[in-house]
């Protein structure tokens, strides 16, 4: 190993095909019936989690795929014996677009490994801990491993010892293994080598590293977190691997095989699943779903920040309004809106609200001639504390002299189940429906409806098939 010395563990592999993978090349389209043929290899691979639910997958489930997300957690389940099943939450968000009162974060977290979940890794977009609070205690409380996250992002207030103090206070407040989570593929090899071994002297649980290839560093920061005695990488099967994917399981096992490091995968059973999706991502690259600008490497996103899954929306936010030949001018103006907002690491939603608000300031020809409800929202300090200092002048131009709130954001908001069951009493049939309402609640009702009227076609179907009629 020359004058790296490997730490002597086994180096454990998330992989990422079934979620973040194609949510960041392909939309979040793939389908459970893409899945359930090759759970079974999945399964018997030696993986530490499949990551397989959360996150983007639940709105493509009722928005664009017309299946139940929570149908599609139980057949994983049920197909997944060995293997540690982990989600994505997004705090006190969940996995929609706002905060949900505590009552709601508890139902959800246990609904969800009550469905098959083992481990949650829970994140707030601006690291605000009081936003993971809720959900760590009910994660905690129904049995699951709490993977608590440090969203990485570069800024003039991020620096490792505000990440490093972030770590500690995680582990505080119960988290079983800490993600460093770089969403935009901006931890360069040096740095990740020098954080990953600062956060392994001061904190006593399982260090996790989640990254993408979007700029091509991706494998770099993998080996050098490993020989700083990272113990755990998330990759992706090589279809759906690497650009604004993760870098390939295949290499990173061939890459540490025989090494100190040795992950002890199974690399004939990786080509195995991976053969099944070349097929899947063939499919849809023929449907138009995979678009192959999104595996090249884009070294831009060094200088823009923009991660993977925020640069295929805001392409095909722009192709809605036929303006595709505006990206670059967009991407310009991510930063900017960025640094007036104090900072906030991108990704979801402050990706969203970020992204939005550039495409706004460009489409428009002015800047900060409009904002979403969200953006003021985010800048009124609904979403919690951001990092760094927010320019003033902007805003004062978003929400006037309303004041800016400095508690805990949930703590504003009464509990709101009882009121979600009765308010979707009509479509909902079980607690889950309720949940899927409360998360989507313009989708939901027309899903849900639509759903139980299939099911009861189908019923019939099968009574006369019974009856032979
Ligand atoms: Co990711």
């Amino acid at each position: 190993m020359g004058s790296f010395a490997m730490p002597g563990k086994k180096l454990y592999i998330t992989d990422t095909t079934l979620r973040d993978a194609h949510q960041s090349q392909a939309a979040t389209r793939m389908r459970t019936e893409d899945m359930l043929p090759v759970c079974d290899i999945l399964d018997n691979i030696g993986y530490w989690s499949l990551e397989c639910w959360g996150g983007a997958t639940f709105d493509a489930c009722i928005r664009f795929l017309n299946e139940d997300p929570w149908e599609r957690l139980r057949a994983l389940r049920k197909a997944l014996k060995n293997t540690k099943m982990q989600m994505l939450l997004r705090g006190q968000n969940l996995l929609g677009y706002r905060h949900y009162a505590d009552d709601v974060v508890e139902a959800f977290c246990a609904k969800s490994i009550e469905n098959g979940i083992d481990i949650i890794r829970v994140f707030d977009a601006l690291n605000d801990v009081r936003n993971m609070e809720q959900a760590i205690k009910s994660i905690k409380k129904n049995g699951a491993g709490c993977e608590a996250t440090i969203c990485y992002t570069a800024s003039p207030v991020h620096n490792e010892e505000y990440f490093v103090h972030l770590a500690a206070t995680l582990v505080n407040m119960g988290a079983d293994t800490i993600c460093v989570k770089d969403m935009a593929n901006l931890l360069l090899p040096m740095d990740a080598y020098s954080l990953i071994k600062k956060i392994k002297e001061e904190v006593n649980v399982p260090l996790h590293l989640h990254t993408h290839n979007t700029t091509g560093t991706g494998s770099m920061v993998y080996f050098m977190a490993a020989a700083a005695g990272v113990d755990i990488i998330d990759c992706a099967l090589s279809p759906f691997a690497n650009g604004t994917s993760q870098p390939a399981t295949e290499s990173m096992v061939a890459a540490f095989a025989g090494t100190p490091r040795d992950t002890e995968l199974d690399q004939k059973k990786l080509s195995e699943a991976a053969a099944h999706f070349m097929k899947v991502a063939q499919r849809m690259e023929e449907e138009g779903i995979l678009n192959s600008k999104v595996l090249r490497i884009d070294t831009n996103t060094l200088c823009n920040q923009v991660p993977g899954g925020m640069l295929s929306n805001l392409f095909s936010q722009l192709k809605q309004v036929h303006a595709e030949e505006r990206l670059d001018e967009v991407l310009q103006e991510v930063p900017l809106v960025r640094a007036d907002f104090g900072y906030p690491p991108l990704v979801t939603p402050t990706s969203q609200i970020v992204g939005t608000q550039a495409v706004m300031n460009v489409l428009t020809g002015e800047r900060y001639k409009c904002f979403t409800k969200e953006s003021k929202m985010l800048l009124k300090g609904e979403y919690g504390f951001l990092p760094g200092e927010v320019e003033e002048s902007v805003r004062k131009k978003a929400i006037g002299d309303e004041e800016v709130i400095t508690c805990r954001p949930a703590d504003l908001l009464e509990p709101e189940m009882e009121h979600l069951k009765r308010e979707s009493e009509m479509f909902a049939h079980s607690e889950e429906d309720v949940l899927t309402y409360a998360l989507f609640p313009q989708v939901a009702p027309d899903f849900l409806r639509k759903k139980y009227e299939r099911r009861k076609a189908e019923e019939i179907h099968e009574i006369n098939v019974v009856w032979n009629i």
